[in-house]
Parts: structure tokens; sequence; C-alpha cells
């Protein structure tokens, strides 16, 4: 039982909440969740059941509670690296257009979806509006949706205190903000490129009565699917394809992704984050592509200089091996596990003789040549498998391990780093990662990912097995973090 609600009483609460507005809550969530509806009982003067009847029933109150327990945390250019591929990559593909024609009017639709308090509409605005002063006839019109209508409401007013701004520069301060006091108003001319509106994202499909019927060039909808039911997130993406025109750009948050929910957008990685361009198909189509490609360009550290294909690449269809053909790597893989190197790769090399790219069989091969410290020759398997499959976050795990073993940890770092950008919550990886950092003595960020390996296996059973772990249970890694970061606080150490 939590907080005055019976135990049947709080699974009903949890129901409404998730069917309601798609959170996922945590026990911890659930229980501030239920503190919120203590009070709101108490002013409505209503029992647990008739308050829970209430909030599924009437709009209204559904409404003032969303509103308390959906409060947005946000600020202008939140999470910089993003809006630095705004800025340089894909705005300049829409200045391109606008060129090549300038006597043409012309018109891009965005939508800022979990908008919140509007700054994100608000920078996004800004952005476009110095991009594109030479092209007067070209229109930028944004929208923001979010579910909380109070959010919405201090959105319209667009009046900010300091603490928003801090990554505005004073240029654009200057220019796109009426200071009064101590509070910052966005102008006019910013204002009337944004709209907002009340949306609850997970009641859709969403049709063009919502929006505008020529579709969004680009969609941004980050830190909002982070506490959605995975369920919620695999039924919304749909909606998201349906309402973006061809080769749209979608922006989800730094640590959101869409590795093994749907296939409908394809990530275009940058040295410091992902985005997502929408594919070309219908939403049925595109269900049936087998593997998300990724386009990896080379880590020239600015995404202006970086490519994508125009036409994102589609895997091919995989080819089923004959019953002899496996016998040989089912075996390969049985000497592999033996420890019987030699043999697994004879086996193995016979294998690839017919299947060169088999990214199975180059995945085995990889792991054996490792083993016998044929390191170069390893890193070449890893490569044909992330040919096929360039999310394949275990190639880079194996990557970052091989590079650790041949000293080269700037480059184990890189491809950690990779894993987690495919799989946030790989706590093994976090775990390597914050090894390195210790021994090359930045703190800050071994702190870091030891702390999110904790946090990401706590919910785990102790005795469960960590994935890519080789057999180690949570709770020893648990352990092991821990006494990391507790040699950290030891004094003396660098
Ligand atoms: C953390 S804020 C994100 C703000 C902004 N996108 C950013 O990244 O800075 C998350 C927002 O998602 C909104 N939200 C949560 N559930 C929602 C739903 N079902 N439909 C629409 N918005 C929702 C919340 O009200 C909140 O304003």
């Amino acid at each position: 039982m939590v907080m005055g609600f019976t135990d049947l009483q709080f699974k009903k609460f949890k129901q409404v909440i998730a069917e309601g507005i798609g959170l996922h809550c945590s026990s911890e969530r659930l229980s501030c969740f239920s503190m919120i509806a203590m009070e709101r009982m108490k002013e409505l003067e209503l029992p647990p059941w008739a308050y829970l009847k209430r909030l599924e029933e009437d709009p209204t109150e559904f409404e003032c509670f969303v509103n308390l327990i959906t409060v947005g945390e946000t600020y202008f250019f939140r999470d910089e690296k993003q809006f630095d591929i705004l800025k340089k990559f894909v705005i300049p593909k829409y200045v391109q257009k606008a060129a090549a024609d300038p006597g043409k009017a012309g018109k891009i639709n965005i939508w800022s979806a979990g908008v919140s308090t509007g700054e994100e509409a608000y920078g996004i605005a800004i952005l476009f509006k110095e991009a594109f002063k030479d092209f007067p006839l070209w229109t930028v019109s944004i929208l923001g949706t979010d579910i909380n209508t109070v959010s919405l409401e201090t959105a319209r007013k667009g009046i900010y205190q300091s603490r928003s701004l801090q990554n505005v520069c004073e240029a654009d301060r200057e220019r796109y903000f009426i200071q009064t006091g101590k509070t910052f108003e966005v102008c006019d001319e910013i204002k009337e490129m944004v709209r907002f509106e009340r949306l609850n994202l997970v009641k859709g499909p969403y049709g063009a009565e919502n929006f505008s019927p020529e579709g969004f060039d680009i969609v941004f909808c980050r830190n909002v699917t982070i506490y959605f039911e995975v369920a919620v997130i695999k039924r919304i993406i749909p909606w998201f394809h349906r309402v973006m025109v061809k080769n749209g750009y979608l922006f989800l948050g730094a640590t959101e992704s869409l590795w093994g929910i749907s296939n409908l957008f394809h990530p275009i990685e940058f040295p410091h984050a992902f985005i997502y361009q929408r594919q070309n198909g219908t939403a049925s189509e595109e269900m049936t592509f087998s593997v998300p490609m990724l386009v990896i360009p080379k880590d020239t550290g600015h995404p202006s200089e970086l490519c994508t294909t125009t036409e994102p690449s589609v895997a091919s269809p995989s080819v089923k091996n004959g019953p002899g053909q496996q016998d040989a790597l089912i075996e390969s893989r049985k000497a592999y596990e033996h420890k019987e190197y030699s043999k697994a790769l004879e086996m193995l090399n016979d294998y690839m003789k017919r299947k060169t790219e088999d990214p199975e069989a180059a995945m085995l091969k990889a792991h054996i040549l490792s083993n016998q410290e044929q390191y170069e020759a390893a890193l070449k398997c890893l490569d044909v498998v992330l040919k096929k499959n360039n999310l394949d976050a275990q190639a880079y795990y194996l990557k970052a391990i091989i590079f650790s073993k041949m000293k080269a940890l700037n480059k184990a770092v890189d491809q950690y780093k990779k894993a987690l950008y495919v799989n946030y919550d790989l706590a093994m990886v976090h775990f390597k990662l914050a090894d390195l950092f210790r021994i090359s003595g930045d703190r800050p960020q071994a702190n870091r990912h030891y702390q999110e390996t904790v946090r990401l296996l706590k919910t785990q059973e102790e005795q469960s097995e960590v994935t890519l772990s080789d057999g180690m249970t949570a709770g020893a890694l648990i352990n092991a973090a821990h006494l990391a970061l507790s040699k950290m606080e030891e004094p003396g150490h660098e």
C-alpha cells in the first residue's frame, strides 16, 4: 500500500497514468505522484476510489492532475550539440534550397513536441531567423505542443528568467529579447514564428487537423519519451513518421534512441550526437526493413563537414544459410566456447569461404582472433559486422576492448561511446568507460559513468547476468562500481 491507497487502488492509479499519458513510473515517481493525488483528494474531499473514477472520467480534473505531475525542466538551446547540428547541418540544407531559387517563396514546418515552457521552440525560431535573413519570401512556422496547459501559458507569454537564457549569447539576447528588470521577453518577430497548442502525444494518430497539411520538415521531441513505456514509444513513432515529409529530420533527446524500437527513421551520427532522418516509404513498407543503417561520417569534429547519403541505405535481406553450412558455424562456436581457438578458426575460415560477409561469422571470428591476440585482424572482422549493421553495440564494445588491449585508450573511449549512442542502458559499457576515464585521470567522467552503472543495475535482480559481461552478476558489478567510487574518494587519489 502506498500513501493512503490500497494496493488495488495503487494499481489502478498506475494504470490511469500509463494509459492517460504513457508514463512508465518507477515506484519512487509513483509515490511522489500519489502524494500529489492525496492533496487533490483533500481539496476535492473525495475518497480514493471516487477520485480515481473522477480522474478517468473528468477531463478537467485529469488535466489539472497532469499539470501537477508533468512539470518539465527546459531552457534555451538545451543540449548545444544538437542545436549545433541544427545550425550547421540541417538549416544549411534549407538555405541552399532557398538560395537556388531566390525569387520563389517557400515554407518550412517545424514541430517541437513536448515543448514545455517554450524555450526549445523559440530557440529554433532564432536560429532560422538568423539563417533566413536574406530570404524574406520564406516562412518558417513552428508548432509547440505539450500536455501541460500551465507550461503552455508560460510558453505563449514568452517571458523568462535569466537562468533560462544561460546558453543564449549576448548578441542574441540583445537582438531577440526585451529585458525588463530581471526578466527577458522574446521579441514579437520571434513570437510570430511560433504557435502553441495542447496535444497529448499518446493519443494519436495525429492528423492534418492538428498540424499543417504539408507535413513537418523537422520534428523535435526531446526528453519526452524518456519516461514513456517502450510499447507507447513503439506506438507513437509511426505517428511522427505519418506527419513528416520525406527525408524530414527528427531530433530526440541525447539519451533517447530508436534502437530496437523502429526502423522508420535512420540515424545520422555526428561526433557527439545522433539525429534521425525519416525513411521514405509508408509506415508499413518501412516496417519490412530488417536492419537500421547508420551513416558514420569521418570524425571531423564539426557537424557542418559531415554528410549523409541522400537516400537512406537499406540492408539487403538476410539470406538463410543452408543446414550444412549452419552446422559448421555452430561447431566453430562450440570449439570457441571450449577455448579451442585454432580449431574454431579453421572451421570458421572454411565456412567463410562461401560466406565472406556473414556478420554472425565475422563477429565470432573477431572474438577468436582477439583471444589469439591478433588484434588488427579482429578489428577488420568487426568492420565487416558494422558494415552490415552499424548499430551493433556489441561490435563497438568488442572494438573498444581490443583498442584497450592495444593500449589505444582514446580509440577505446570512442568505441565505448559509440556503443552507448546505440544503447545507453549498457551498464557494462558505462563501467568499462568509467575505468578508462579513471585511468586517464578524468575523475568527473569516471564518477558519472560509475554512477550510471549503479543506476542502471539497481533495478535488476542481484543474481541476474549483466549484458556483455561474460557472466558477471548485477550485484557483483554494482559492488565493483561502488568500490571504484570509494577508491576515488580516498585521499591521494589523483
Ligand atoms: C523535460 S520536458 C522537455 C522539454 C524540451 N523538449 C527539452 O528537451 O528541453 C518534457 C515535457 O514533456 C511533456 N509531456 C509528458 N508527457 C506528455 C504527453 N503524453 N504528451 C505531450 N507532452 C508530454 C511534459 O509536460 C514536459 O513539458
